[in-house]
């Protein structure tokens, strides 16, 4: 699997010939500015929920690329309102085979609305399963139990987790969150955007190697290879 940063909770994986693009938030983003969002490949679009810093470039990206776009069903419908057509509504909880694996829906502990304030739904996550890994991608969330179900149902090679805190969890507890998760190699998200979320990264990636876990910060527009080989049933 290859993964890159795009800024913000903005990630594309690509993962069995597919180009998954997750919450596209690039041209308002002041730190993405060098992204040129013309360039960007997607085949999906997921999209945890509502809020504008994770669905700004979402329609602009979805026309650009003909990508089908994942989400809830409010989003979906308010998509359909946009233009955007191809798009798959899920909701939480549920499960869907696609060409890359599976994507299953998760709770987030959060809020959504869309820009335009219409009512967002419910914040999801994701776990997606492939014969590359597997992966969770929580959007954003505060630490809640619920990460022990996502725990048990599979076994995560790695987990992008929101750690800039003040509208998410923070470091503390997205160390905590690896416990219930049950995955410790972590790409961190949601942080240095804004103000209120900035992050020493130095002592972030230090308190997670204390408590025996990876903390992987990419610089935007860094892309890393993920390759687990010993895939289990
Ligand atoms: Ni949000
Ligand atoms: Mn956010």
């Amino acid at each position: 699997m290859q993964v890159t940063y795009y800024g913000h909770s903005c990630f594309s994986v690509e993962v069995g010939g597919k180009h998954l693009v997750f919450d596209p938030f690039i041209k308002p983003n002041e730190l993405a500015k060098n992204i040129d969002i013309t360039k960007i490949k997607a085949d999906y679009i997921l999209v945890s929920h509502g809020h504008y810093d994770h669905t700004a470039d979402l329609v602009e990206l979805a026309n650009l690329t003909g990508a089908t776009v994942i989400a809830n069903y409010e989003i979906y419908v308010w998509l359909q309102k946009q233009g955007i057509k191809k798009a798959h509504p899920m909701n939480t909880g549920g499960k869907w085979m696609l060409e890359f694996g599976k994507v299953k829906c998760v709770k987030a502990e959060h809020s959504s609305s869309m820009p335009d304030g219409s009512y967002g739904g419910n914040p999801m996550g994701f776990i997606i399963e492939s014969t590359e890994g597997n992966f969770y991608y929580a959007g954003d969330t505060a630490l809640t139990l619920d990460m022990k179900l996502i725990g048990d149902y599979r076994r995560l090679d790695f987990s992008f987790l929101p750690i800039g805190d003040n509208f998410t969890m923070g470091i503390d507890n997205a160390i905590i969150a690896c416990d219930l998760i049950n995955c410790s190699n972590v790409i961190g998200m949601h942080y240095d955007t804004f103000e209120p979320i900035k992050i020493d990264h130095d002592e972030a990636v230090r308190k997670f190697q204390r408590a025996g876990k990876r903390l992987t910060l990419f610089n935007i527009s860094e892309t890393k290879n993920y390759e687990f080989k010993t895939r289990l049933a």
